[in-house]
């Protein structure tokens, strides 16, 4: 019995677009590992929601459907993420649905990982 896989395109922000598949039920930052894309620092602390680098920009209509607003821990890391957006998610925090399928996420430039001391 095989998954029910969907279709992802990573937009990087050189416009680099990654078309991959990705199994539902899974978050985003796993079908990052598993398809082993290349997303400088991309999923830094593996999904313990202290790094932020998974941040993902999702179109507004997207970001509508997904089935959980994003709270607690997921909000304070957004908050501290670069170039955060009113339709910002952690790609650790987020699971792949059915629906999503054909979906694009943009990935920001600056991945700021919150576990390096600050450059500032
Ligand atoms: Fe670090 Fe999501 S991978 S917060």
């Amino acid at each position: 019995l095989s998954k029910k896989q969907i279709e992802i395109t990573f937009v990087k922000h050189d416009g680099t677009q990654i078309k991959t598949k990705g199994d539902v039920g899974d978050h985003f930052l796993n079908v990052v590992i598993k398809n082993n894309i290349n997303l400088d620092g991309y999923g830094a602390c593996e999904g313990t929601l202290t790094c932020s680098t998974c941040h993902l920009i999702f179109k507004q209509e997207d970001y509508d459907k997904l089935p959980e607003e994003p709270e607690g821990e997921e909000v304070d890391m957004l908050e501290l993420a670069r170039d955060v957006t009113d339709t910002s998610r952690l790609g650790c925090q987020v699971c792949l649905t059915e629906s999503m399928d054909g979906i694009v996420v943009r990935v920001p430039e600056v991945v700021n990982d919150l576990r390096l001391p600050s450059t500032s």
